[in-house]
């Protein structure tokens, strides 16, 4: 019998490798393959397409005889798998990662055969008519930062794929890395002929081994079918601000992780000051779709207004089926965490959603018929950054999610603005103020109890406009992202639940 367990590291922390040993030792023919991003299912056993998850060693008889109860059916027909737009992880949990022949098989390798048959211009044309956006968070359109990098001067110029994906509740990137190699070669090696590259790099975090391992492993297959580019990874050491791309270029010259100003922009004067391509792992794997027979005019079907194509999205933090969710944009948050999700893995009430990592705001569920599309996130006030999404029932404290907010930036800051640098530590302090004074006790006894509560009343409404104002400051005045989007946690958490800030609802505007 032959029985496909993912490797990848999430099935891996579940226990995969026992299962398949098990399954190896009942003489099983074990092939270990990409995971199918249904995270609440791993490890997952896939026999002749039938799934049996989440699986242990001791299920290994019953689901050989047929009489186990973790059985799932079919699994590409599961609602999960079956409602999905998959085209960047068309592959997930039906090929070897490093599998050569796996990955011709599958289509692998046309988007760049067809690339490099076409003049470096015909490409960025075919990526700009596509309407791609930059997968990372910001959504600048791939096909112009493209023809930027093209038509600057200069004798070297770069592919560099950011792969630091440092937001939590994220792991698109990981699992691309890790299951879908090749694709990401091919996406980089599609970019490198179209802007004039010969060398390229990928820098992910040293809390990612699996994913550097397959990585390399994959350049060094590759490698011949790429050439005369070359590619390497770097692997840095997981600070959060490596992930914006101008530290990202400083780290991988070697030195201190720092922003850089901007202007000149990476497009123009990046890695050793030359033009460079700062791309996504997400942007660049949807490149050899996009390069592939009619690719690029499907993508610009799907999606709404400027936001075209599919979107990798996922679902993690209090939900009971999290994992990898690829679907055209458009769709709600209403449907991703209800009708996909399940609600809460607590079973208890969803008070909030962070949508776009530790700096992205906190959605109310009077919120949720919000569209996935990058204008009506910004409308709200809001962030789709890399399309992570963490759930968190009625029992999160929003005030100490602000406070968190404040400390992670404090915590991850360069330290080259002062906004950034001194805002977020004044912004934490100032949040423990508020909630000091929220928490005293409610009974007032005496005159000067009276008169300092009366004070404290008072203080509190000051404390907020501070920290409104202190919002502002590091919105407009920080040099980078990081400093630039740490109010959208904090206010968001401050006008959807003033109650956790023991704030009446009308102190809010
Ligand atoms: P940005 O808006 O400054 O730039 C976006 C990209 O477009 C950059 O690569 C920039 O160099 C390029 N660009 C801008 N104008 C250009 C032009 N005229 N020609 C060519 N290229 C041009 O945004 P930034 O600061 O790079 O990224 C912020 C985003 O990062 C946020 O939206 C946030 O969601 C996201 N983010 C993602 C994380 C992750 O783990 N993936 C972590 C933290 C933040
Ligand atoms: Fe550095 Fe923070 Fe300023 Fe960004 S906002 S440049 S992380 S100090």
């Amino acid at each position: 019998t032959r029985v496909r367990i993912s490797d990848d590291a999430l099935a891996l922390a579940c226990g995969a490798d026992a299962v398949a040993d098990a399954f190896a030792a009942a003489g099983c023919r074990v092939e270990r393959v990409s995971s199918w991003g249904m995270h609440w299912l791993e490890p997952l056993v896939e026999i002749d397409g039938q799934g049996f998850g989440p699986a242990t060693p001791a299920d290994v008889n019953a689901i050989l005889d047929g009489s186990s109860a973790k059985a799932i059916g079919n699994i590409a027909a599961h609602p999960f798998i079956a409602r999905q737009q998959r085209l960047t992880f068309a592959r997930a949990g039906r090929t070897r990662p490093l599998s050569l022949d796996d990955y011709a098989a599958t289509g692998g390798w046309q988007g760049l055969d067809r690339a490099r048959a076409m003049l470096p211009a015909a490409v960025i044309a075919e990526v700009t008519q596509s309407g791609l956006r930059g997968r990372g968070g910001a959504g600048f359109p791939a096909g112009i930062k493209w023809q930027t990098v093209a038509g600057a001067s200069g004798t070297r110029k770069y592919v560099v794929c950011n792969a630091d994906e440092g937001d939590s509740g994220t792991f698109a990137d990981r699992m691309i890395m890790e299951g879908d190699p090749f694709q990401l070669v091919e996406g980089m090696a599609i970019c490198a002929h179209a802007v004039g590259a010969d060398q390229g790099y990928i820098y992910t975090r040293s809390e990612y081994p699996h994913a550097i391992a397959k990585l390399r492993a994959a350049i060094v297959l590759a490698a011949p079918r790429i050439a005369p580019f070359r590619l390497e990874v770097r692997v840095g050491a997981g600070a959060y601000v490596c992930g914006e791309e101008t530290a990202l270029l400083n780290s991988l010259e070697g030195k201190r992780g720092e922003v850089r100003a901007k202007p000149p922009l990476p497009a123009l004067s990046g890695l050793f000051g030359c033009p460079t391509v700062v791309n996504n792992v997400l942007t660049l794997v949807a490149i050899p779709h996009i390069l592939s027979e009619g690719g690029a005019a499907e993508y610009a079907r799907l999606g709404v207004d400027r936001s075209r194509g599919t979107k990798p999205i996922q679902l993690a933090g209090n939900i009971r089926h999290g994992g990898l969710y690829e679907t055209a944009f458009g769709i709600t948050l209403r449907e991703l965490i209800h009708d996909i999700g399940g609600g809460t893995a607590s079973e208890r009430p969803v008070k909030a959603v962070q949508v776009g990592g530790p700096l992205g705001a906190y959605i109310h569920p009077d919120r949720f018929d919000l569209p996935f599309d990058y204008e009506a996130y910004a409308a709200a006030d809001a962030l789709i950054g890399h399309g992570g999404i963490v759930v968190f029932d009625d029992t999160v404290d929003m005030a100490q999610m602000a406070r968190f907010a404040m400390d992670f930036c404090a915590a991850e800051s360069c330290g080259k603005c002062t906004p950034c640098r001194i805002g977020s530590t004044r912004g934490g302090e100032l949040i423990a103020r508020i909630l000091s004074g929220a928490r005293a006790p409610d009974a007032v006894e005496s005159l000067a109890q009276m008169r300092n509560a009366g004070k404290r009343a008072r203080s509190l409404e000051a404390e907020v406009a501070l920290l409104e104002d202190l919002c502002e400051t590091m919105k407009f005045g920080s040099l980078c992202a990081l400093g630039g989007f740490t109010p959208y946690p904090v206010l968001s958490a401050l006008r959807h639940w003033p109650e956790d800030f023991g704030l009446a609802r009308e102190a809010i505007p």
